[in-house]
């Protein structure tokens, strides 16, 4: 069972998505959605991020437990995904439990981020922004601040855990009710927002 008007972009660093999320923001009603991230900006997002920057590490299996954490108020907080769509409105975010099954997997081993994330819902709309890493990284090495996971071989290894990840959900697609798209996001800018919005222009909600 899918979580309807929820919507959920995923891929690697440099990927895109928060460029595409930008862009939506012209589209989608507002007021009526949420766009947000993961990390959150709520208290266990803003730890997170410090640990992102790489100040203090943690063991693997520790930094899932923390990303699951933040993902659980994330999804139950006050205003947070689950009442904003139970009261009408679209939540937009950038990243989900998608990202801890590729990232911390890559990290930590499939087994531990599997078990964490097994009852967050699944969003009505996932597209995955898939890129080879070295466009990615190319993309992200003009940045000033570069976080603990965006380096090439964990990068690659990432990649090959979405394309396996989104493999298994695009299987189980037609029973879940999950609409997956894949975007080829070393295309333009324009040209992925395009077929994000051929795609979101028909949300049934948008068309009552
Ligand atoms: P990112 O979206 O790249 O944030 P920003 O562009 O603002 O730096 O996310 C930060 C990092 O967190 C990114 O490298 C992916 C990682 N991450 C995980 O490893 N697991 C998760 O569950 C999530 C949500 C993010």
């Amino acid at each position: 069972m899918v979580l309807h008007n929820f919507i959920v972009f995923e891929g690697i660093d440099g990927s895109g998505t928060s460029t595409q999320i930008a862009l939506l923001k012209n589209k989608l009603p507002n007021p009526g959605t949420l766009f947000t991230a993961e990390p959150t900006s709520l208290a266990t997002g803003r730890f997170l991020r410090t640990l992102l920057r790489g100040d203090e590490r943690l063991t693997p299996g520790t930094m899932a437990y923390l990303f699951a954490a933040d993902r659980y108020e994330h999804v139950h907080a006050q205003d947070g995904i689950l009442q904003t769509c139970a009261d009408g409105g679209i939540v937009v975010s950038d990243r989900y439990f998608f990202s801890s099954l590729a990232y911390q997997s890559a990290e930590c081993g499939r087994e531990l981020p599997a078990k964490l994330n097994e009852s967050f819902p699944l969003p009505e709309y996932l597209f995955y922004f898939d890129i080879e890493p070295s466009v990615s990284l190319n993309r992200i090495t003009g940045r000033s601040v570069t976080e603990i996971y965006e380096k090439r071989e964990f990068l690659e290894k990432t990649a090959a855990e979405y394309e396996r990840i989104i493999g298994e959900y695009e299987k189980t697609a037609v029973g879940t009710g999950m609409k997956i798209t894949r975007l080829d996001a070393s295309e333009s800018v324009a040209e992925v927002s395009e077929n994000i919005w051929s795609i979101l222009r028909n949300m049934p909600i948008l068309n009552t």
